[in-house]
């Protein structure tokens, strides 16, 4: 079986496109980890990256971590312009920590299958609990301040999570794009796609879409002279991957981007199969490249072999086309999607397997309704991952904005709904600070 080369849709943030203004005085350092928090003979240890900026703190303010997941910590990093404004609005001492198996936070010598038995999220919570207690230890300014975590996609669920499991160590959380809730085959997302470009393009894109990936599938499967004269073109990866380009772009791009991306699909011709290869050849070349499932060493920008270990040993949440209503024909089924994992990690990863790991996570920690208290969940409303949130009744929907973007820094042309969004999220953290964080809706609900 082939596996694909490439991503995309894991959670991942988009970073290519955009560049700091930020001059932060930042500084790398590294934390002492146990590799197994939860065997006390195993003595073995790692040290974990982190980021720290203490030039704003004064004595009284809060800690701020910004979580980072599956992803390479960086400084004064654009995605996380809006970290760095609520650092200094509120005089925080502030870290940035990094997510074992990630960037250069490597417990293991290689990603080999047996090396990933450590990458979970339960040891991956563990160390962000013994770094806030070793820097409250250590920090005697900061002994008894407030700690308010942040986090965008996984880490916004690890930062939900690490509410109800350590609630003595976090006083207040903004979840941002979290999944929640886990399934085998989430087909929701390429319907959430389509809804996507039909809402944002009109029927004219969608259909277009639709079209071209139909019309591809027929002459991949005759291997007819069309086929044979895009694959000397090499357009054939770029048509085999058309779901998962389009959908990285309908998650990460804000509204105006994608109504420009769908005024490309539909200039194109309907007898012009070749354009739209291009076309996708070009919107590839604008997603950054995560690594290969099959790369067995260490590089900051392999992520994608640890983030399908994670999704087979305990999330799922496949993306597959095995709905009737998307665009792009079933051309990645269910079964061919979930099977890599045994290609890849070994004989235990059945289906049944994998079931009951996604069923221990969800009877854990509550799918789309965790009972926490103290998040402040946001969604953007175009995102595909959308549906694996908290229900929408306890989160703030954010229009026009790709995944995550409430996080980035202001701008002059940020949206109402935004600006809103994000000075809630503001009076909230406030009220945690200051010890007030009873009044929230999400109390009881959700
Ligand atoms: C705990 O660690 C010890 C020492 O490394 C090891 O022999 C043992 O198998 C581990 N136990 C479990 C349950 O992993
Ligand atoms: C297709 O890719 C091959 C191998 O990378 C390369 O040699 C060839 O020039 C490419 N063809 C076109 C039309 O770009
Ligand atoms: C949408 O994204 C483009 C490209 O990144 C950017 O130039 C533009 O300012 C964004 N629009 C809004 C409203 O944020
Ligand atoms: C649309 O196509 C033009 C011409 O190829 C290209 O320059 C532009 O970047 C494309 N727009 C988007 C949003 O990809
Ligand atoms: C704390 O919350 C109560 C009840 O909502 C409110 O009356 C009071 O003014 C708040 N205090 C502060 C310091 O925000």
């Amino acid at each position: 079986m082939k596996l694909k080369l490439f991503l995309a849709l894991i959670l991942a943030q988009i970073t290519n496109i955009i560049t700091s203004e930020n001059d932060l005085n930042e500084n790398e350092m590294w934390i002492e980890q146990k590799l197994d928090h939860f065997n006390d003979s195993d003595t073995r240890t790692w040290n974990m990256r982190y980021l720290s900026i203490s030039s704003f703190f004064k004595p009284g303010g809060p800690i701020i971590i910004n979580v980072n997941a599956e992803w390479s910590i960086a400084v004064n990093s654009p995605l996380c312009g809006h970290y760095y404004e609520l650092i200094e609005m509120f005089n925080a001492y502030a870290f940035q920590t990094e997510h074992r198996y990630y960037g250069k936070s490597r417990p293991v010598e290689n990603l080999r299958a047996e090396n990933l038995e450590y990458l979970s999220l339960k040891q991956a919570l563990a160390d962000l609990a013994h770094f806030i207690r070793h820097q409250k230890a250590t920090i005697p300014a900061i002994a008894n301040s407030k700690v308010i975590l942040i986090g965008c996609s996984y880490a916004g669920s690890m930062v939900t999570y690490f509410r109800k499991d350590y609630p003595e160590l976090i006083d207040g959380g903004w979840a941002a794009g979290a999944a929640l809730t886990y399934t085998l085959d989430y087909a929701d997302a390429m319907v959430s796609a389509g809804i996507s470009l039909r809402k944002i393009g009109g029927d004219n894109c969608y259909d277009c879409v639709e079209y071209f990936s139909k019309t591809y599938l027929k002459h991949k499967k005759s291997q007819d002279a069309v086929y044979t004269e895009l694959n000397a073109q090499n357009l054939t990866e770029h048509l085999d991957n058309v779901d998962e380009i389009i959908a990285t772009h309908v998650q990460h791009r804000n509204i105006t981007t994608m109504q420009s991306i769908c005024k490309n699909i539909t200039s194109i011709q309907h007898n012009d199969i070749h354009g739209f290869g291009k076309l996708l050849e070009l919107l590839y070349s604008k997603i950054p490249k995560v690594g290969s499932k099959t790369d067995l060493d260490f590089a900051e920008e392999h992520v994608y072999r640890q983030y399908f270990y994670q999704t087979c040993s305990e999330f799922g949440n496949f993306f597959t086309t095995s709905s009737q209503h998307q665009p792009f024909g079933n051309k990645a089924p269910f079964s061919s999607v979930i099977a890599e994992c045994k290609t890849l990690f070994g004989p235990k990863y059945t289906i049944d397997y994998i079931s009951s790991k996604v069923d221990e996570i969800n009877n854990k920690y509550g799918g789309r309704e965790p009972q926490v208290d103290h998040i402040y969940f946001t969604k953007s409303q175009d995102d595909p991952w959308r549906w694996t949130g908290i229900i929408d009744e306890c989160a703030t929907i954010i229009p026009g904005i790709g995944h995550c973007h409430e996080l980035r820094a202001r701008k002059t042309n940020d949206s109402p709904e935004l600006m809103a969004a994000r000075q809630k999220g503001f009076d909230l953290i406030r009220e945690w600070i200051n010890g007030n964080g009873t009044s929230r809706e999400t109390l009881t609900k959700c």
